[in-house]
């Protein structure tokens, strides 16, 4: 009960109550902004737990920093590619994440992207601001069908799952990559399991979901941007280094494929070079888990975690 947590950045309110309820202090960084280094180094010393967010980069040094004492670093995110899980492990600090509780918003958030994109939705919506529209033309703002197409998902862990299954009322042909095979997806939706090159080369539409690891970093560069159809649109929720941006932005400048819808990018806050400017690409600041509810669940669910680190139990979702 003495004890003394820090809070990289304000998270939903009840996150911050069960946490108030347990310790007895509670302190948050009290700008709407990420810590520097030196702040994050400065404001972990001594604590007993640390909540931290996926703009952290959480180290050996930060670890150091915090001191032997200092028994959790609860990440507020199911990804947790921002934390040195081996560095956490050799110091006996215990690390977890927030599975689960995104897992309907990022995948619903990847269809709205899908849409979107395929639709040409934010660039009819420009053209309608800017008074533009002088009324109903035939060829105007021409998309894709999305019903009974060929969908591609990369990566059929919780959130590629759920993302193709909410495809069964658009009656599409589901395609999906992954070292493990889904019976659930293909029991469901009669979907095959491919390698990756044939998913490419056959999908209208593929959304990537993979953890960011040293194996899936630039997964989609320029070879792959050659092996889709020049009608693919592209959906990327997971991490942004999962697609090689430059090669992206060349991809959609030279029509090799139709348009992306993106949620996350190689270097946040920054897009690469020429990318934003492109009209057949829609642009979300990593905000597939922002919806109320996900982000309330994300602050008690790391808040539990960090709660139970601190009482000597085994953190519900611990990956460290
Ligand atoms: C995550 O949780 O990893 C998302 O990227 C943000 O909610």
């Amino acid at each position: 009960m003495n004890w003394n947590v820090y809070v990289t950045r304000l998270i939903p309110q009840p996150g911050i109550d069960l946490l108030k309820k347990h310790c007895k202090t509670v302190d948050i960084n009290p700008d709407d902004r990420v810590l520097t280094r030196a702040e994050l180094l400065r404001n972990v010393k001594g604590r007993d737990a640390v909540l931290c967010l996926l703009t952290d980069r959480i180290d050996d040094e930060v670890f150091a920093a915090a001191g032997p004492q200092c028994r959790i670093f609860a990440n507020y995110a199911v990804g947790f590619n921002n934390v040195d899980v081996e560095a956490a492990k050799r110091r006996k600090v215990r690390v977890s994440n927030t599975p689960g509780v995104l897992t309907d918003a990022t995948a619903d958030m990847a269809w709205a992207l899908l849409f979107a994109a395929s639709r040409r939705i934010v660039e009819s919506d420009k053209f309608m601001r800017t008074g533009r529209w002088a009324g109903w033309g035939p060829m105007q703002f021409l998309g894709q069908d999305i019903t009974g197409r060929t969908l591609g998902v990369i990566g059929v862990g919780r959130i590629g799952a759920n993302f193709a299954l909410k495809s069964a009322g658009f009656r599409m042909k589901v395609l999906y990559s992954d070292m493990a095979s889904s019976l659930e997806l293909e029991s469901k939706l009669g979907a095959r399991k491919v390698p990756l090159d044939e998913l490419l080369r056959e999908s209208d539409f593929i959304s990537v979901h993979v953890p960011l690891m040293p194996e899936t970093t630039h997964l989609i560069s320029r070879k792959q941007f050659e092996m889709m159809k020049p009608t693919a649109v592209l959906i990327n929720t997971s991490r942004g280094p999962v697609v090689d941006e430059k090669a992206l932005v060349e991809a959609l400048r030279a029509g090799r494929i139709a348009a992306a819808g993106l949620d996350v990018y190689e270097e946040e806050p920054k897009a690469a070079p020429g990318l934003l400017e492109l009209d057949n690409v829609v642009a979300c600041p990593h905000t597939a888990s922002a919806t109320i509810e996900t982000r309330t669940k994300m602050a008690l669910m790391a808040a539990e975690n960090l709660i139970a680190a601190l009482e000597g139990r085994e953190p519900p979702n611990a990956v460290a």
